[in-house]
């Protein structure tokens, strides 16, 4: 396998070098605004299968094409009148669209994993862009982890999962968001595939209309729902233990919100999320602290219950998948 490239690092002043290297097939990390992404020329089938090697993925699992505007969206694939909306609403910026494949669609069957479909997102980021715009194609860029693993929100945890196993690491600073996009499905009645970035009420907002995720739709054991939503996922080494009123003895604490359950003194390590309680914060903070917490090796974390409105939908959402049973 790749253990053994020289990983080169690059500075976010270096657009025209990460497009280069993309264009010779390399495998570039670079910050988006929600995590940070491993990024393969869509249309390069052998980038890719480099891609699901150095991450580990297995391949049934596809990738989101990135690219740098509506217009180039557009040739990668078929926005109707409600997808439409939303991009018009939310890109740039943290959602993702599954979509139909527009007729000549460049993104290779391997990074759809031979989907009729495509997911499809326009970062904001600045780096992101200048990238996009320097490369002038569809770029595939899962969060720059090892499969499994906590997603990056800093070049340093790219480092950690990936050196010596892709090519290039572009620093762009820790991000903004901290949580993936949200992922809607737009192949129907749209449905939530996974919450992320921008929260379902400014979605649903939008739609004027209620999102259903695919647990509450009778045909989703055929649907093409996210198929890398599985259970155990952002899995810390340590044990998670949610919704934790109490912090029991040897435990670290991840804290959200000005007061401390009981037991707090004594944890092993305390994280706070956000100390004023908001969720924005909170998600920017998630992925870092999940890191850090886990590097002091406690009996568990104990994770504070925190709100599911807004954000805290995401937030929710990733710390079950880290306390899920590991396959
Ligand atoms: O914020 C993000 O979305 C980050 C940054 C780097 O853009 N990317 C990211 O990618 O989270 P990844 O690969 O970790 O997650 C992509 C998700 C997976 O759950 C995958 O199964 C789903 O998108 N997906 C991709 N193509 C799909 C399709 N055609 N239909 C349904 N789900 C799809
Ligand atoms: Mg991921």
């Amino acid at each position: 396998m790749m253990l053994d490239l020289t990983t080169t690092r690059l500075t976010a002043g270096d657009a025209e070098a990460a497009a280069h290297a993309l264009r010779g097939g390399s495998l570039v990390a670079f910050p988006t605004e929600t995590v940070y992404g491993l990024g393969a020329d869509a249309t390069n089938a052998d980038a890719v299968a480099r891609l699901y090697a150095a991450k580990g993925r297995p391949s049934f699992n596809p990738l989101i094409a990135h690219v740098a505007d509506l217009a180039a969206a557009r040739a990668v694939a078929k926005l109707d009148e409600v997808s439409l909306r939303l991009a018009e609403a939310f890109w740039p910026g943290p959602l993702t669209l599954v979509l139909p494949k527009a007729t000549n669609c460049s993104v290779c069957d391997l990074a759809t994993a031979g989907l009729v479909s495509v997911a499809l997102r326009v970062p904001a980021h600045p780096v992101a862009q200048s990238i996009l715009r320097a490369f002038g194609g569809p770029v595939v860029a899962p969060s720059a982890n090892r499969s499994g693993h906590v997603s990056p929100t800093t070049a340093a945890h790219v480092a950690a999962d990936l050196d010596g196993r892709i090519d290039v690491i572009v620093d762009g600073g820790p991000v903004m968001v901290g949580v993936e996009s949200t992922i809607i499905g737009c192949l129907g009645v749209p449905v939530l595939l996974r919450p992320g970035g921008v929260p379902r009420e400014a979605i649903e907002r939008v739609l004027g209309r209620t999102l259903s995720t695919p647990m509450a739709i009778p045909d989703a054991g055929r649907a093409p729902v996210a198929p890398g939503m599985l259970a155990s996922h952002y899995a810390p080494r340590a044990r998670v233990r949610l919704e934790a009123t109490t912090v029991e003895s040897g435990e670290a604490l991840l804290a959200f919100g000005p007061d401390l359950p009981p037991g707090a003194e004594t944890a092993v390590a305390v994280r706070n999320l956000s100390t004023r309680g908001d969720l924005a914060e909170a998600a920017a903070r998630l992925f870092g602290a999940l890191r850090a917490l886990d590097e002091v090796e406690a009996r568990a974390i104990a994770v504070m219950p925190i709100p599911t409105h807004g954000l805290g939908e995401a937030i929710n959402d990733r710390l079950r998948r880290a306390a899920a049973p590991r396959p």
